[in-house]
């Protein structure tokens, strides 16, 4: 067994002691009821993820689960740390949480995730919102009944992060918030520390779980009937360096897609340092996989991604796309880019327009470069003022809106098995493409959480209407 993995053992089991504990200590703090817990997420899916495992251990703690803070017990804030404007609104939630503090004063605000591993951004939490009753970061959210255990028996403020460990704590209970789509943690952590990025500081080493326990988990939610798995890790196509076992992230995907029953599987992020063509020959060969490909390139600069420490160039990023297109028809990409960064100039943003034409992808994040403390670009100079950015940032949506219309204009006339994923407000069903596009359709709304084939009518911008037919 690999060790960076620890199982439902000793740590777990000390948890369960506290989780026990906890059902009736929490019951008679507030009022000989049931406790309600409120969980909201910042950031990325590995944010979501982890979230579903905090909201999993509470009901294990005989919480309820709700969205509403003014009806909430305790309150758990889940931030993200990758751009100043992610960290200002947590600050500004978490300001106008005093209110319900003094209304409740048993309230237990706690805040973890990312921002909470910025040892400055846990200093000015504890000193600036005294309110807050738990502070804890990444790596120890294995130790959530615990650490709650020790706020309200103590009635202390509790600070608990900066202690990776390296390992993964497997059997933590999960709460899925989609009872159709779910994620699917595969590796944790990143070893790639792009010169503008806070996540490797953030979420420590990269680490994978075993196959054995990501294919048992793949297994149970398939015959829970989940219709869609996100297969998630900060850079899946390094799937499995370190474990002992040979396997790769071609291999892992492969063994989920041949796995009895109709689902799709879906993954991300793929780093196009490491993207193979053997990884591009399984999708291609394998229905159940979706035809859709997000690959950060970040910049169309080959100066400019040296910067970033990227790994690879653009010609480098063209071979792997083209070479995607010609093995998947119908392939949708998608991609992160940032504008901006710190010696970015004029005519290196024009690189990543042109790189924006030659692809046409699907659609775009897109994000003016964000200065975080600690990562290497934090400390290059950066003489471009921020509304020139902005500028750059405005025409970089332009062109990629009209690319976006055209890719959208191209799918009108043709049928598409769809994943029926809500029912809007204006009672329209909102499906979902393999390739990750959007068809507004007329329907039942007992069809959510199903599949269907939709032709699609009219196409309005980068938003597809269309139709059920039957299987064509
Ligand atoms: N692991 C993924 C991305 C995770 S962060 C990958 O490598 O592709 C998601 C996106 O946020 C990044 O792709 C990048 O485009 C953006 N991002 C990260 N740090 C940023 C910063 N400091 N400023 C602006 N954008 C940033
Ligand atoms: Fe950040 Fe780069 Fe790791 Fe992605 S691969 S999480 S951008 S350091
Ligand atoms: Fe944000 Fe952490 Fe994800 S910094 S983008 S929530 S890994």
């Amino acid at each position: 067994m690999s060790d960076v993995t620890i199982h439902t053992t000793e740590e777990l089991e000390k948890q369960n002691e506290y989780t026990e504990l906890l059902k009736d200590i929490l019951y008679f703090r507030y009022n000989n009821s049931q406790p309600k817990a409120l969980v909201r997420t910042y950031g990325c899916q590995q944010n979501v993820a982890d979230s579903e495992k905090l909201k999993g251990m509470l009901e294990k703690m005989g919480c309820a689960l709700t969205e509403d803070t003014e009806e909430a017990d305790m309150i758990f804030f889940n931030t993200c740390a990758v751009r100043e404007h992610a960290e200002d609104r947590v600050f500004g939630n978490v300001g106008a949480l005093k209110r319900l503090k003094q209304k409740k004063p048993s309230l237990l605000i706690g805040l973890c995730g990312c921002m909470m591993e910025q040892e400055h951004i846990a200093a000015r939490i504890y000193k600036s919102f005294p309110y807050v009753g738990l502070v804890f970061g990444t790596h120890v959210i294995h130790r959530f009944p615990e650490l709650i255990y020790h706020a309200v028996t103590t009635g202390k403020r509790f600070v608990e992060r900066g202690t990776d460990d390296g390992k993964i704590y497997e059997g933590i209970p999960i709460h899925r918030d989609g009872s159709f789509k779910g994620w699917l943690p595969i590796m944790y952590g990143c070893d790639n520390f792009c010169t503008y990025c806070i996540v490797p500081y953030v979420r420590g080493r990269e680490r994978s779980r075993r196959p054995s326990v990501v294919l048992d988990e793949a297994r149970q939610m398939i015959s829970a009937g989940y219709k869609e798995i996100t297969l998630l890790g900060q850079n899946v196509n390094s799937y499995g360096k370190g474990l002992d076992e040979q396997t790769s992230f071609a291999g892992l995907l492969q063994s989920v897609s041949d796995m009895e029953g109709d689902f799709w599987v879906r993954f991300m992020t793929s780093h196009p340092k490491d993207a193979s063509a053997g990884l591009i020959d399984v999708i291609a060969d394998n229905s159940k996989i979706c035809s859709h490909l997000h690959l950060p390139f970040q910049s169309g600069s080959d100066r400019i991604l040296k910067r970033m420490n990227r790994s690879y160039d653009t010609a480098r990023y063209l071979e792997i796309v083209n070479y995607a297109k010609s093995r998947i028809p119908d392939l949708s990409l998608t991609s992160d880019v940032i504008v901006g960064f710190p010696g970015e100039t004029y005519e290196d943003f024009q690189k990543t327009l042109d790189l924006i034409r030659e692809v046409e992808f699907t659609s775009l994040f897109t994000f003016i470069y964000s200065p975080r403390v600690g990562t290497p670009a934090a400390k290059m100079d950066d003489p471009i003022p921020y509304e020139e950015k902005s500028k750059w940032f405005s025409e970089l949506l332009k062109v990629q809106e009209e690319i976006a219309a055209k890719r959208c204009m191209s799918m009108v006339g043709k049928t598409y098995r769809v994943l029926i994923e809500e029912q809007a407000k204006n009672g329209i069903l909102n499906a979902r493409t393999q390739n990750n596009i959007i068809v507004e359709l007329q329907g039942s709304p007992d069809m959510v959480g199903n599949f269907a084939y939709a032709e699609v009518t009219e196409a309005k911008n980068w938003i597809l209407r269309g139709r059920l037919i039957d299987k064509p």
